[in-house]
Parts: structure tokens; C-alpha cells; sequence
């Protein structure tokens, strides 16, 4: 196979192995990559990310396509896209790696179509994951919407590499329809998310039209966890991704309790490997004349430290 020149081994095939349907609009990939990505991925950090090429699919029926994206899924895919992973299993020979994914426009709507033996190219792993700090042994996992994926492999991460962290994860969606998780009942009558339970991950849940678990932003449950008495600022970090609004507020509330943030950034992307300069994000640079400096969602993210991120509303 032709290998991508920018980075020499690292455009790989994988096979879909699994392709299931979480909810409408919301599916989950399970693919297993070619020897040279498995090997590619044998250090893969949470946050890090793939760009897919659905270039070669074709468009599922009409029927299938959700009626709002009829007219917008005829565009032709000239670009690769960016995707998270929500979990990567390393079994003796390959890696499988879990993406889940919001049916969104014209790639999203192709990758509908896929089933199991199908084959796609992608590149990865890209960016830079979150670093985990061991000095910090409370990581707060907050998670938004489409934001999830990397939450759920890091919170599987941290339980493995890093026992000695407590980890307690935050999930929160628009409403029950925007959640990528199944769900179900906890033993206690709490709402219970298998991808945390799974991994011994304590989670609390949050919607904003309280469809599913707490009524309102997942920040605000968060705030509460901040303030209580049993809070330890200097052992505790948090790490999110989700919508924009969302981390702006993660970033207030670290900053207000002075703990620090880690924060996954998104961007729209066209290379993924820092050449087309299409993903800047405005970042404080006490280098640079007026303080701050473009920095690449794609090369230098997408996880950036909170105190560097500028956001609109600052
Ligand atoms: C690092 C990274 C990780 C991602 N991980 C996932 C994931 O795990 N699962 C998932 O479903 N999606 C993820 N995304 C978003 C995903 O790449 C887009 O939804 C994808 O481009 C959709 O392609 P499409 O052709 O179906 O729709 P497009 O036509 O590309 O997009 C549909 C609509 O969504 C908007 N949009 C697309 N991408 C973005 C973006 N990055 N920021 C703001 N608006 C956007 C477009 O403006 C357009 O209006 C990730 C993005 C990034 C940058
Ligand atoms: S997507 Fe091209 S530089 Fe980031």
C-alpha cells in the first residue's frame, strides 16, 4: 500500500469489525487496524486522534439518510476526517479501536453504510493526548456530548497505567438523544454508563433538559464537587472535552479554584498534520509581542493546558 509521504508509516488500513447503532444518529466502529497501525498504536495516548478517508463510499439509501441531510450528504469528500477513539484494545497479534461518531454531514452519513469486513484508510495516531500529571491523584473526567470519546478511553487508561489516581467522570449531553452511551440502571437506582461502570470509573450525569440524570450543565455538577469540604486543590486535576462553551466554563472553574485543566480542543481540519494552518487557536504567549499566539488544534493539540487557551468570550 502507498504510505503518506508527510508521515511515512503512519496512513494504515483498518478493517470494521463491528458497526452498531448507540442511538439514532449515533454509531459506534469498531475496527481493527493493519500490522503496521497496530504497531502504530501499541503507545497511543488518550486525546490523540485518526483522520479517515470515506472518499470511496458511497451514500447509503434516501431513506437512510436522515431527512436535514438529503441535500448537504451529495457533497463530494475531499477531505479526510478527524475522529477520537474511545477505546483501543491491544489483543496479541492487532489493536481494535472503538470510534463513535455523530451522523452529521456528508462523511458521517458514508460511514453509515459500513459493515463488518469493509476496510478504510486513516492516519494516526495524530496530535497530542492529555499528559497525565501523577503528582495530581484526583483527575475529574468531564465529558460534553460528541466531546466523550477520549473521556472514555482516558478513564480506562488512568485505571490501568495509573491506579494509584482516583478517578470520578462527568458526562453530560444536550438530552438523552445526544448522549453516545448506552445506559443503564446502577444498582443504587442511579443512572449507570457501562463504559465508566466497566471500569470501576464512579460517574455522575447531567442533561440539559434533564432527560437523563441531573437537570442542567454537567459544569454545574462539577462546581458543586469543587466546593465541597472534601476537596483537595492541590492533589486534583481536571480533564475535559466537549462543545466550546463547555471547557470555557471548565477553565473558569479550575481557575476559580486554581487547580489546573486539560483541555481537548476541536477544530475543523483539513490536513490533520499541521501543514494548511486551518486549525488555529488563539493561545496566551507571554513570547509574543501582544501576549498571545496562534497555536494548531491538529500538531501542537488538541489537548492544551486551560490557562493557555483564549476563548471568544475572554
Ligand atoms: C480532534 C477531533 C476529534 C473528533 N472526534 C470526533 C468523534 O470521535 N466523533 C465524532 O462524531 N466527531 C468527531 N469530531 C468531529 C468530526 O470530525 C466532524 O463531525 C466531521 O467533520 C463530520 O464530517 P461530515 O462530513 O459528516 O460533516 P461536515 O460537513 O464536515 O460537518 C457537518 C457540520 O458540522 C460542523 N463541524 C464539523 N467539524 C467541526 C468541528 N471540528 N468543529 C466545529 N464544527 C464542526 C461543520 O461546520 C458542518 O456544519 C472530531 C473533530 C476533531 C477536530
Ligand atoms: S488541520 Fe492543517 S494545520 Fe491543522
Amino acid at each position: 500500500m502507498k504510505k503518506c509521504s508527510a508521515h511515512p508509516n503512519r496512513l494504515f488500513t483498518a478493517v470494521v469489525r463491528q458497526h452498531r447503532v448507540i442511538r439514532p444518529r449515533y454509531q459506534l466502529l469498531t475496527l481493527e487496524l493493519d500490522t503496521d497501525g497496530s504497531a502504530a498504536f501499541a503507545s497511543v495516548k488518550p486525546g490523540q486522534f485518526i483522520e479517515v478517508d470515506v472518499s470511496h463510499l458511497s451514500l447509503p439509501q434516501d431513506k437512510d439518510i436522515p431527512a436535514e441531510l438529503l441535500d448537504s450528504a451529495q457533497r463530494n469528500i475531499m477531505l479526510r476526517r478527524p475522529f477520537s477513539f474511545s477505546a483501543v484494545r491491544h489483543t496479541g497479534k492487532s489493536t481494535e479501536i472503538d470510534v463513535s461518531y455523530h451522523v452529521i454531514g456528508p462523511s458521517t452519513v458514508r460511514l453509515m453504510t459500513l459493515t463488518a469486513g469493509d476496510s478504510l484508510h486513516l492516519i494516526g495516531p495524530l496530535g497530542n493526548g492529555f499528559r497525565i500529571d501523577p503528582s495530581r491523584p484526583i483527575a475529574l473526567l468531564i465529558a460534553g456530548g460528541m466531546g466523550s470519546p477520549p473521556i472514555q478511553h482516558l478513564a480506562a487508561y488512568l485505571r490501568s497505567q495509573h491506579p494509584q489516581i482516583k478517578v470520578t467522570a462527568f458526562v453530560g449531553a444536550r438530552s438523552l438523544n445526544e448522549l453516545p452511551f448506552e445506559t443503564g440502571l446502577h444498582p443504587d437506582g442511579g443512572i449507570d454508563l457501562p463504559a465508566f461502570s466497566a471500569v470501576q470509573v464512579p460517574h455522575a450525569v447531567a442533561t440539559d433538559d434533564g432527560s437523563l440524570g441531573v437537570k442542567g450543565f454537567i459544569t454545574q455538577l462539577v462546581d458543586k464537587f469543587l466546593q465541597s469540604p472534601q476537596m483537595q486543590a492541590d492533589k486534583t486535576i481536571l480533564y475535559a472535552c466537549g462543545p466550546e462553551p463547555m471547557l470555557a466554563a471548565v477553565s473558569r472553574l479550575a481557575t476559580k479554584i486554581g487547580v489546573p485543566c486539560q483541555l481537548s480542543m476541536e477544530r475543523m481540519m483539513a490536513c490533520g498534520i499541521g501543514l494548511c494552518q486551518s486549525c488555529a487557536i488563539k493561545t496566551r504567549d507571554s513570547q509574543a509581542e501582544d501576549g498571545w499566539s496562534y497555536r494548531l488544534c491538529c500538531k501542537d493539540g488538541p489537548v492544551l493546558d486551560g490557562k493557555d487557551v483564549i476563548f471568544d468570550e475572554s
